[in-house]
């Protein structure tokens, strides 16, 4: 255990933000939250944490994609030290239409707690900390996933994402306008000195083994795929079975075989069809057209790219066999990142000096980490997830859980920001 000198973060604190950032978009009857991408739930999340930034004294910039980021530089650092680096941390606080409370808002408010917490302690850092939320992380309004801290890094233009269209037919552009987060800090942008975030587990890992803190050693692969089918409407009655271009079937097809791929592969292959829009959608017509999304993820790069070559020939198969035309658009594709192994080794010595127990893991969910992975040394830090429930308001982890990983990631950012702490 640590001794009764270090700081621990204040965990009513920490949850009573968490608390009141969802009742933002809350979900009647629940304890999730819907706060879409630029939407104007999401507006009043972003006003909340910036009042909590403010009032903490970070300076805050907001960039072309609306990423917020807050530097802290206490009043006492030293002139040599204030133009450093800062050791950043943060995640998301857009969330997916059903979502929970922890999903990234856990990052980002755990962050804010523990430049709280040492602000608090007297604690002046040899280099300044940093707390972000980026923009759209969940690409489930706007693809790709991630969007804000893929721009953040340079590997989309803020051009591109600007004139994405989402599924209600907006652009980012005209939304970011719309809610007044088009900032003017630059992007690419500022380069941390390192990254780490913690995020919620959302898979059932840690809570089956009994671990109380994941040590994220990389984030899996994404391929996201729009498949758009044209066939023939026509009498549900009349029309003989051999004379149907059904674009219904063509697309439960899909989803049926993305089922059989990803068991056929074996784990850590995971395919999933979401969403699915059938036109005219109707009970005696036989639907025109259809469009589905296809998301397929792995750890092995290789095996992703075989699994998105099988899916392409399955394709062009029904496209023969029902008659009907196929066209694909990918809305994402990320490859696997692996962590900087010197920060997943401080996560681990972190967590276990707080007498925490430990896994190394990959997470299978996609985190802004892996885009800051990109520019600068970094790794994740993992809570628990209550019956591996996330993407759902009923997602839940335990205050204890979500202390411990508090702490893990203040610890981990002093070890970060190169120790030498001092009290005044
Ligand atoms: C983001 O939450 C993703 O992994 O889809
Ligand atoms: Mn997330
Ligand atoms: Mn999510």
């Amino acid at each position: 255990m640590t001794p009764e000198s270090d700081p621990h973060i204040d965990i009513e604190r920490l949850l009573s933000r968490l608390a009141e950032l969802s009742e933002i978009g809350g979900i009647d009857e629940t304890t999730g939250c819907s706060r879409l991408a630029f939407t104007d739930a999401d507006r009043a999340g972003r006003e909340l944490v910036l009042t909590w930034m403010r009032d903490l004294g970070l300076e805050v910039t907001v960039d072309g994609i609306g990423n917020v980021v807050g530097v802290w530089r206490p009043d006492s650092m030293p002139e040599d030290a204030r133009d450093l680096a800062p050791v950043m941390t943060g995640s998301h606080i857009d969330t997916v239409a059903t979502g929970g409370r922890y999903d990234g808002n856990l990052g980002v408010l755990a962050g804010i707690e523990v430049i709280e917490t040492l602000a608090t302690e007297g604690f002046v850092p040899p280099r300044p900390l940093a707390v972000a939320f980026f923009s759209n992380e969940e690409g489930a309004r706007f693809a790709p996933d991630m969007m804000g801290s893929l721009v953040y890094v340079g590997g989309m233009g803020l051009e591109q994402a600007h004139n994405t269209v989402g599924i209600d037919g907006a652009t980012v552009g005209e939304e970011l306008d719309r809610i007044g987060y088009r900032g003017p800090a630059p992007c690419p942008g500022l380069v941390p000195h390192a990254f780490v975030e913690l995020h919620i587990e959302q898979g059932p890992v840690l809570e089956e083994a009994g671990i109380d803190v994941g040590v994220v050693e990389g984030v899996q692969g994404i391929s996201w795929t729009e498949v758009t089918i044209e066939g023939q409407s026509n009498h549900a009655g009349t029309t003989p079975m051999r004379l149907r271009h059904d674009a219904g079937f063509a697309a439960a097809s899909v989803a049926t075989f993305v089922r059989s791929l990803a068991r056929e592969l074996g784990h850590p292959q995971v395919g999933t069809v979401g969403a699915i829009d059938l036109h005219p959608n109707l009970v005696n017509v036989v639907a025109a057209s259809a469009t589905l999304t296809v998301d397929l993820r792995n750890t092995d790069n290789g095996i992703l790219t075989g699994a998105e070559q099988r899916l392409h020939t399955h394709l062009d198969e029904l496209a023969t066999t029902e008659g009907v035309a196929v066209s694909t658009r990918s809305l994402a594709r990320f490859d696997p990142v692996v962590f900087d192994s010197r920060v997943v080794d401080l996560v681990e010595a972190a967590a276990r000096s707080l007498g925490a127990t430990t896994l190394r893991m990959p997470s299978g969910a996609g985190h802004d980490a892996q885009m800051m992975a990109r520019v600068c040394p970094t790794a994740m830090i993992f809570t628990p997830s209550h019956k591996g429930i996330s993407h759902n308001p009923a997602e839940h982890t335990d205050p204890d859980h979500l202390a411990v990983g508090a702490d893990t990631l203040l610890q981990v950012m002093l070890d970060l920001a190169g120790g030498g702490w001092s009290r005044p």
